[in-house]
């Protein structure tokens, strides 16, 4: 998968060399490049924003330069033989970001990511690129961050652990929460490791008892308690004929 993120910051962007992503960038897995914004202007001062028709506070991001960088990422895309890619505009007025959009986009083969800062991009880049491109707006959660970046870096987490190859062991997302199965309403519910006793506290003695279905038993109604706790919208939203009997008992 080829990524590519424009920015007036490229160095916020340094964590896609690290971990998980990191590690898929240098087996060849993800292509991530990214473009400082500030090289697609022609002024001296390299500037990115102007006032707000219409007034108001805050800067807006103009249109000139966002539509040389797309431009050329686009040509560079072409010239290399690939399909169009799927512009993310990460925006507090998005969508929002969710696994299923993450199970969606791992499946496209090059990502276009255009974080703002200031009030935002001047709506006609949208505007251009969406009569184009499949373009996503998408908010990573209702809360207004100073820029698009942390939004870049989260998507493209939770976008680069499916594809295939990435995670070392493919059963680790099985059990996810929000993963599609048998579990798809339930948050996952708490996980313990060696050693068997810690500062006075044991494990729960259903784990070593070796039988299968008291284990699945006991990690259903764990799961099904956490999210009754933590999330009691995803109860009241799920289809009712995916709960059992011993749910609704809870
Ligand atoms: N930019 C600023 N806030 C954001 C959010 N919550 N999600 C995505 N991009 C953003």
């Amino acid at each position: 998968m080829r990524l590519d993120v424009v920015t007036i910051f490229p160095e916020y962007l340094e964590p896609l060399n690290v971990s998980l992503v990191g590690k898929a960038r240098a087996r060849g897995q993800l292509d991530v490049r990214v473009h400082d914004l500030r090289g697609f202007t022609h002024d001296r001062h390299n500037t990115v924003d102007d006032t707000p028709y219409g007034g108001g506070p805050g800067m807006v991001m103009k249109p000139e330069p966002w539509g040389e960088a797309l431009d050329s990422i686009m040509a560079s895309g072409e010239a290399e033989g690939l399909a169009k890619p799927t512009l993310i505009v990460p925006t507090p007025s998005g969508r929002p970001f969710t696994q299923a959009l993450a199970v969606e986009l791992a499946e496209r083969p090059w990502l276009v990511f255009t974080p703002a800062r200031y009030e935002g991009i001047d709506r006609r880049v949208i505007e251009e690129y969406g009569e184009r491109l499949e373009v996503h707006e998408v908010s990573i959660g209702d809360y207004v961050l100073a820029g698009g970046e942390a939004a870049v870096l989260v998507i493209t987490e939770a976008v680069a652990r499916l594809l295939p190859g990435v995670l070392g062991n493919a059963e680790s997302h099985r059990d996810d929460s929000f993963a599609p199965g048998a579990m798809a309403d339930l948050l996952e519910g708490p996980v313990y490791t060696k050693p068997p006793e810690w500062r006075g506290r044991s494990i729960p003695e259903v784990l070593i008892s070796g039988h299968h279905g008291r284990v699945g038993r006991w990690r259903r109604d764990e799961a099904f308690r956490r999210t009754s706790e933590n999330r009691p919208d995803l109860i009241e939203r799920c289809d009712p004929a995916t709960l059992d009997k011993h749910d609704r008992a809870l």
